[in-house]
């Protein structure tokens, strides 16, 4: 890791222009892979992760990790904002929706999503990406929760599903003990 002292600039909320938050999440980007140059550790990497993008914008209220444990279990990780639930099983909610499809899910709207787990009752909308490995294994989801309504957009899914997929690379084998097979 770069031994550097990082100033946050103030964060910018959902409504920015489109530019002004692509341009954050560059900077959010460059934070981390500077920040994770040389670090190996999984849970060090996810922590640095939350940290730089819950400072990057305003309107993310919860922004964290469940982990892959199983083939079904997801166990939340390191996250910024109100108390998160602690397990949800791949059958339930946003994020095992993400776990199971293995697909992005943008939800603008929660109380339109079937299942969705209400953690904080204040949340509107939110964002889930898979963290996947090379070989397409969950390792983990990131989320993020926001109490406006309809706070992300397919810019979000652009950076969050490029960072993911980097997070997915350079993480993923290690969590299958080096042999990440093909998922069965
Ligand atoms: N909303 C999520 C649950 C996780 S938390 O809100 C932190 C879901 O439905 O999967």
């Amino acid at each position: 890791m770069s031994e550097q002292s990082i100033s946050f600039e103030p964060a910018i909320g959902h409504d920015a222009p489109r530019a002004a938050r692509a341009d954050r999440y560059d900077r959010a980007r460059a934070a981390i892979d500077s920040l994770l140059d040389g670090e190996d550790d999984w849970i060090a990497a996810m922590a640095t992760v939350v940290c730089e993008l819950s400072h990057a914008f305003e309107h993310f209220h919860w922004t964290g990790f469940y982990r892959a444990v199983s083939d079904r279990l997801l166990v939340v990780g390191p996250y910024q904002g109100t108390h998160g639930c602690l397990r949800i099983d791949f059958a339930r909610g946003v994020c095992g929706a993400a776990a199971r499809t293995r697909q992005t899910q943008l939800v603008p709207d929660v109380e339109a999503f079937p299942g969705h787990i209400a953690c904080a009752s204040s949340t509107k909308s939110e964002i889930v990406v898979p963290v996947l490995t090379p070989y397409g294994r969950v390792l983990a989801v990131l989320d993020v929760d926001s109490n406006h309504p309809a706070a992300f957009d397919e810019l979000d899914r652009e950076k969050l599903e490029s960072l993911c997929a980097m997070l997915g690379a350079r993480f993923g084998p290690g969590r299958f003990g080096g042999h990440d097979v093909a998922r069965v």
